[in-house]
């Protein structure tokens, strides 16, 4: 069988950084400015807090495509302005600049690749795909699309790009995962408001025998599991403009019941990830690194303890969540993209994604 390697990864990070202390600052005035006009309210709205945040996600800081929409008390979205339909869309640009840094440690020229996936949480617009945009603006020939399991998009993309490596459809793959998570951010939700932020990773896919990058990973296997939960939830949808006056915008944001899914989450991830190894025949003691979705700390922490079976050490679950926040699909591929120079040659590790679905993904990696 063709072996199939991960042979270099990019990482965008928007320009603007805002610190809890900022966005806790602008949320209470939001508060205080609604509770002063409301007096009537029956509940006043109460105010966030930076220690909750770090204490409750382990999240300190976030970077945002736009940063002065968001903490204006009376917009609190970014201001991402509309685009002429002859202009690259916005997770295009983001897409581009992830993708140079990804062929770049691939050695590789955008001629290496014949097809292109768009996988992330959200996309800018229904068509044309976003990927096919990308894949002109490349100058790349072959087939694109555009591909959705909110963060679990990368992995997903992962095994569809090998599966389309294996079966000879195509010989080298680009991946990019654009995620504006801020724009479906409800940054007036006291519960969520601090939960995202934006980034965009790439991956490229390659026969191990075409590859000529320095650190190929081998994808030794993968394994997916979906199961369907309206614990992670966005209304978002063309059919939203057939009935427009009964939605409201918090309805086409991101909401969550955060508890049930700390709770309901982390075990399926361990009993995935403990299966997937176990079937592979892979001692867990044996593992060098888990690149973990980055959603929350402690929930990272727990299901590396249960898939190692003891506490895991820093470096061993390296965590990118304190300066991103939660960048959805990007997450993992981040703490891949920056945690991995280290690791020698026949080291294994386990790249990992979950969330809305729910769903979650495992992708076994060894180090050539
Ligand atoms: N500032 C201060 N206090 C806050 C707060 C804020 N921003 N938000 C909530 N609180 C309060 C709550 O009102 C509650 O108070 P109470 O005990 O008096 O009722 C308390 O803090 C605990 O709230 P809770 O929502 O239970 O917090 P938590 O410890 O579960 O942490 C999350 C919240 C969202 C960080 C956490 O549940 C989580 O990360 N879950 C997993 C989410 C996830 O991975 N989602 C995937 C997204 S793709």
């Amino acid at each position: 069988m063709n072996e199939i390697v991960i042979s270099g990864t990019g990482l965008y990070t928007p320009p603007h950084v805002i610190t809890n202390e900022e966005l806790v600052e602008s949320f209470n005035q939001y508060v205080d400015y609604v509770n002063q006009h409301n007096p009537e309210m029956m509940e006043p709205l109460l105010h966030s807090s930076s220690d909750f945040i770090i204490k409750a996600s382990g999240i300190k800081s976030r970077y945002v495509m736009e940063k002065a929409g968001i903490l204006d008390i009376h917009s609190m979205r970014p201001n991402v302005a509309k685009r002429n339909d002859d202009t690259h869309s916005v997770q295009c640009e983001m897409a581009l600049l992830a993708a140079e840094e990804a062929f770049k440690n691939a050695n590789i020229l955008s001629h290496d690749i014949d097809m292109v996936i768009v996988a992330c949480s959200n996309m800018e617009r229904a068509y044309p795909a976003v990927s096919i945009e990308i894949q002109k603006a490349l100058g790349i020939r072959g087939f694109a699309f555009d591909l959705n399991v909110a963060c679990s998009s990368a992995t997903f993309a992962i095994q569809t790009g090998m599966n389309a490596l294996i079966a000879n459809n195509a010989k080298g793959v680009l991946i990019v995962n654009p995620e504006i998570c801020s724009a479906h951010l409800n940054f007036r939700d006291r519960d969520c408001h601090f939960i995202f932020g934006d980034a965009c990773t790439a991956i490229v896919l390659q026969r191990k025998k075409d590859a000529i990058s320095l650190r190929p990973y081998s994808i030794l296997s993968t394994k997916l599991a979906t199961d369907f939960s309206n614990n992670i939830r966005n209304n978002f949808g063309f059919l939203n403009i057939c009935d427009a006056d009964k939605r409201n915008a918090a309805d086409l944001l991101f909401k969550q019941q955060g508890r049930k899914v700390f709770k309901e989450v982390v075990p399926m991830v361990a009993d995935l990830l403990c299966n997937h190894l176990n079937i592979s025949g892979i001692d867990a003691a044996s593992l060098k690194r888990l690149w973990l979705h980055q959603a929350n700390l402690s929930m990272n922490q727990l299901i590396a303890k249960k898939v190692l079976n003891r506490e895991p050490s820093p470096m061993e679950s390296p965590s990118i969540i304190h300066e991103y926040a939660n960048t959805s699909s990007a997450g993992s591929i981040i703490a891949f993209h920056k945690f991995h120079d280290d690791l020698q040659s026949g080291d294994i590790g386990v790249l990992s994604s979950f969330g809305a679905g729910y769903s979650v993904g495992s992708i076994i990696l060894r180090m050539n």
